[in-house]
């Protein structure tokens, strides 16, 4: 275990040190109950300071970056077909699961987070 004088140094100057830090452990946020959430639709949420869109197909639950990476556009104005999600814009298409990009003008993929269900309340994983 790095003291915080260690891991400040550890981060700066990381060619000092001969074994990488380890990643930071995950950080679960609450994101709110499964009913909150419409099924098929794009939820914008703010988490963090993040914009995210959450979206909920049944019982599985997904979240992206809210923003098209090809120009910025909102995605949770998007639409779905099955997991494919359709950016409103110019129709560029990401994997739900993934956030590849299925079809272009899209080339860089969409950040995806995790989420996790405990009982009925839902949580997001933010670094
Ligand atoms: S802004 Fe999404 S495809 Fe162009």
């Amino acid at each position: 275990m790095l003291s915080r004088r260690q891991t400040i140094l550890h981060r700066l100057f990381p060619s000092l040190f001969s074994a990488p830090l380890p990643p930071p452990p995950p950080v679960w946020v609450p994101l709110g109950a499964l009913d909150d959430f419409p099924d098929g639709q794009g939820q914008p949420v703010v988490i963090a300071g993040r914009k995210i869109v959450v979206f909920r197909l049944g019982e599985e639950v997904y979240a992206l970056h809210n923003a098209c990476p090809h120009n910025r556009v909102p995605l949770s104005s998007g639409s779905l077909t099955g997991h494919t999600l359709i950016c409103r814009a110019h129709a560029a298409r990401f994997d739900l699961k993934t956030g590849a990009v299925l079809r272009g003008p899209a080339r860089k993929p969409v950040r995806t987070y995790a989420v996790r269900q405990t009982g009925h309340a839902l949580e997001i994983e933010v670094r």
